[in-house]
């Protein structure tokens, strides 16, 4: 076994997005490509003696290999001990709780998270910091800045190691340890959530559906839902993770968990439905016949939070991302708390959280999570919305009713326009930035423009700055249009269009929620000339 020095060049665009660097898997495997980036981490992490890193990734294509490659290359550069997943398995939020249970320096996931996988598909890598969260901005351009000065990577000419056996290897100097992906997290989620109400409310005969995607939170869910809270076996779908998830798009949305949404449709649904990613941290949320958007989500939990004794003490504050509806605000107002108002993406919840000054957050993207870990969790919100009915005894349906009729409705959708042409999506942004001056005041379909600017965003933590992350036009009435393009694609661009639109009176809050918000998708479209910019008169996904 010999430590080698392999010269290198840079290679342009590893500069990583949302959440980490993603990429076809074609792109990583290049050569060098995956050597480069992990080696410009490590040059940006410094001195990495006596230090241990947490490994493990959604077990999509590409994954097995990455992970030999890493070990390789954390034991040439000096890491002393290198917690792995079993089969380089770690979701993203277990490798989150692992982290901080260890007390490491940090770790490496590796994802694309709600991406397809497979040859074809897409890869990501991804630092999280020492509290288990995302590495900042901070973190990520320094690692890119280093890419583009790379000359030479170290890595170990090694044996592949044993990542599926249980136990302690080494590696060069280097200590491995091949840990249960599940153990870890399934305790932790014991802590927080009343799992003897679960239980009970199990063998009532309550009937759940899980559907795991074919993706990594499978083993999570098998073993708590059926093993430690005796759902019946079959509860779990699709609940092996698979290298192409099946050749399905692992992102829980009611486009992509069609089949499930079907089953909630009909007369033979169960009680409760729920789906997750690629990297279970991402999860949908449904009742019979009854869909709850990600946004709402995150207010119910947050109105309810009291059930769960992890959150009994009482929650600090909420945070949300900035085109996430407000259906949150009004529930923080009610509980006298503060609710922050992020940039897109988990990473800026990490000083919010650190700081204790908000112990839940959601993303309308699907995401939702608390202080327990530093990513959402998919997987945890399926577990809070069962302590939720175990608690009260209620429907997910006469759940999120009873908590409109008290807070009002926040109609709320996204419309997607994917794989566009990049330029023309940046000719669109530019063009929407110039006309926002003077937007205010304008009436448009019955509203009138309240406000339009660019999402800036000064973390109350530490003071550091974002600028550009989506523009809005908020009408008087609170209404709101954002406009972003995706960080997380890998073909082309993708034009995110959020909508939203507030309803205080019961009586209407059963309009089916697109044409509840016809007016200003007209307006969306109007003001940005979607289908002129981007030729497509329709959007490709509705959330
Ligand atoms: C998308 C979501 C965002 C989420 C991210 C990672 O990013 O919109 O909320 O944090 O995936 O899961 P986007 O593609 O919009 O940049
Ligand atoms: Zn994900």
């Amino acid at each position: 076994m010999a430590i080698q020095t392999v010269a290198s060049t840079p290679v342009p665009g590893q500069r990583p997005g949302t959440s980490g660097l993603r990429k076809k898997v074609t792109v990583f495997r290049q050569p060098h490509y995956l050597e480069n980036f992990v080696q410009s981490l490590f040059d940006t992490l410094g001195d990495l003696t006596g230090k241990t890193l947490v490994l493990g990734g959604d077990g999509r294509y590409h994954n097995r290999s990455a992970v030999q490659t890493i070990l390789k290359m954390a034991a040439a550069n000096g890491v002393a001990r290198v917690l792995v997943g079993q089969g380089g398995i770690l979701s993203t939020p277990a490798a989150s709780c692992v982290i901080r249970k260890s007390e490491a320096l940090g770790g490496i996931v590796l994802s694309a998270s709600h991406n397809p996988g497979g040859p074809e598909g897409d890869f990501g890598i991804k630092y999280n910091i020492s509290n288990g969260g995302p590495a900042p901005e901070s973190i990520t351009e320094a690692v890119y800045a280093r890419t583009t000065a790379i000359t030479a990577y170290r890595i170990s000419d090694a044996a592949e190691v044993d990542i599926d056996r249980i136990g302690s290897a080494q590696l060069e100097q280097m200590q491995i340890e091949v840990i249960d992906p599940v153990a870890d997290y399934a305790e932790l989620m014991q802590r927080l959530f009343d799992f003897d109400a679960i239980r009970k409310l199990f063998a009532g005969g309550f009937t759940m559906r899980f559907d795991a995607m074919s993706a990594v939170s499978g083993p999570y869910a098998k073993t708590i839902l059926e093993g430690m809270l005796g759902a019946p076996a079959g509860t779990v779908i699709n609940a092996v993770p698979l290298e192409d998830f099946g050749g399905h798009h692992p992102d829980p949305n009611p486009v992509n968990a069609a089949e499930l949404i079907a089953l909630m449709a009909s007369p033979t649904a169960p009680d409760f439905g729920a789906a997750s990613d690629g990297d279970a941290d991402r999860n949908m949320i449904v009742g019979r016949k009854f869909d709850v958007t990600p946004s709402d989500s995150l207010a119910v939990l947050a109105a309810n939070a009291a059930v769960a004794p992890g959150y009994r003490g009482g929650i600090k504050g909420i945070a949300r991302s900035m085109p996430t509806s407000r259906a949150a605000d009004r529930v923080a107002e009610a509980l006298g708390v503060p609710c922050y108002e992020t940039p897109t993406g988990w990473k800026y919840f990490g000083t919010l959280l650190d700081a204790e000054k908000a112990t839940l957050c959601g993303e309308e993207s699907y995401g939702t999570g608390s202080n327990h870990v530093r990513e959402k969790d998919g997987l945890w919100a399926v577990l809070f919305w069962l302590n939720l009915i175990a608690a009260t005894g209620k429907s997910v349906q006469e759940i999120v009713t009873e908590h409109w009729s008290k807070y009002g409705r926040n109609y709320y959708s996204r419309h997607d326009y994917e794989g566009i042409d990049s330029d023309a999506a940046n000719v669109l942004m530019d063009d929407l930035r110039v006309k926002l001056a003077n937007l205010a005041g304008q009436e448009m379909n019955h509203y009138t423009v309240d406000y339009a600017d660019d999402f800036s965003y000064t973390d109350p933590v530490d003071g550091s700055q974002a600028q550009k992350q989506g523009i809005r036009i908020v009408m008087t009435d609170g209404s709101r249009i954002v406009y972003r393009l995706s960080g997380t694609g890998t073909e082309g661009a993708t034009l995110r269009v959020y909508l939203e639109r507030y309803e205080a009176d019961p009586a209407l809050h059963n309009i089916p929620t697109q044409q509840a918000l016809a007016a200003l998708i007209a307006i969306a479209d109007s003001v940005a000339n979607i289908a002129a910019n981007t030729g497509r008169s329709n959007p490709s996904v509705i959330t």
